[in-house]
């Protein structure tokens, strides 16, 4: 059973005598800000001149340049981008650390696959939330928790996960529980989510598509199926209310038996062969050389895809459904 932390473990009077910086206010610096400004820990950003520097200006922050953010910082929370994380840190970041500063990462990625290695002397501390950034703040306001990973990888201080768990209380995620996790399993579970579980389900999804319309069913009405009719998203809603298998239930007892007994000719030892060899690029660290390459190259293969995706039959027909689809967001999701 995992280690949870709740606020009763969670002292956010480490973070009284350091000064706390966040480099970034996007999805997660701008709900991970105002929750520990919230919670009484001062705060200020480090940004470049965007227009994300304008919206912390307006929300009443402090705001400096990121070199000044890291010099001006003992705690320093690193919010922009994961692509851009490395360059950033190097140039801006790592001359102004200094021996007692604390790091933290609101992702495993740069960590685990040594992107970015910060010194000895400097606390590495992981606080991820598994909540997009809306949410974060929406929770927070709503005085609800949502789930968090927090670890940390080096512990020069000796307060690296007291300082860590400071952070997630002041964010509001030891309201729920935090899990004690590491860099590695926060970017395992992430990256194999990724390129196993999602893009599983969409290209079984694809299939489900292409193999009804090559039988002569028509694409709309297989679109409509498939996702437009917002099905799927009560069966993702059931799995949170009834439990993963217990929403099975709420299916007629042909989709049970459907379901049950064929699931496992889904995976079959070839395609188990094949997520084992994900499995083993993420872990090896070859995915991640595979995507700085894409990155340095600028995304050559990834464009590629995206026209893939753009023109398959599927996104055809879902813009001939625009219509139906906005019924049906109103409909499931009071859009
Ligand atoms: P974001 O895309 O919202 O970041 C925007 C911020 O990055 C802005 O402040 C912008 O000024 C800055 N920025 C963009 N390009 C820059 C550059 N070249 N140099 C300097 N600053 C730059 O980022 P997001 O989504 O909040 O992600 C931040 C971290 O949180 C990442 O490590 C991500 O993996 C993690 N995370 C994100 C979640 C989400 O809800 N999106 C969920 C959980 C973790």
């Amino acid at each position: 059973m995992a280690r949870i932390y709740h606020d009763s473990e969670a002292d956010l009077g480490v973070l009284k005598s350091r000064r706390v910086g966040s480099i970034g206010f996007g999805n997660q610096g701008r709900a991970q800000s105002h929750n520990l400004r919230d919670s009484g820990v001062p705060i200020r950003i480090g940004n470049i001149d965007d227009e994300y520097r304008e919206r912390a200006i307006e929300d009443g922050f402090d705001v400096v340049s990121i070199p000044e953010i890291a010099e001006q910082s003992d705690v320093l929370l690193m919010l922009i981008p994961d692509e851009v994380q490395p360059e950033v840190y190097e140039r801006d970041v790592a001359p102004h650390l200094k021996p007692g500063d604390a790091l933290c990462f609101a992702s495993g990625y740069n960590i685990f696959y040594r992107c970015i290695t910060p010194p000895e002397e400097v606390d590495t501390i992981l606080v991820a939330p598994r909540m997009i950034g809306r949410a974060v703040r929406s929770l927070y306001e709503q005085q609800e928790g949502y789930p968090c990973l927090v670890g940390f990888e080096n512990d020069a201080s000796g307060d690296a996960l007291r300082i860590a768990l400071a952070i997630a209380r002041g964010i509001g995620a030891t309201r729920l529980g935090a899990f004690h996790s590491s860099f590695r399993e926060e970017a395992l579970i992430d990256l194999f989510a990724e390129q196993m579980l999602w893009a599983g389900i969409n290209r079984l999804a694809l299939t489900y598509f292409e193999k009804l319309v090559e039988h002569g069913c028509d694409p709309e009405i297989v679109a409509t199926e498939l996702h437009l009719s917002g099905e799927f998203l009560e069966i993702a809603r059931a799995m949170i209310t009834e439990g993963f298998f217990n929403q099975l239930r709420l299916h007629s007892h042909t989709s049970q038996y459907g379901q049950l007994s064929r699931g496992d000719r889904m995976v079959p030892p070839a395609l188990q062969e094949e997520i084992a060899q994900i499995m083993g690029e993420i872990e090896s660290g070859a995915f991640a050389k595979e995507w700085a390459q894409e990155q340095a190259d600028e995304l050559p293969t990834l464009r590629k895809l995206w026209e893939q995706a753009v023109d398959h039959p599927l996104s055809h027909a879902e813009a001939r459904l625009e219509a139906l689809r906005q019924v049906v967001a109103k409909a499931h999701l009071g859009d």
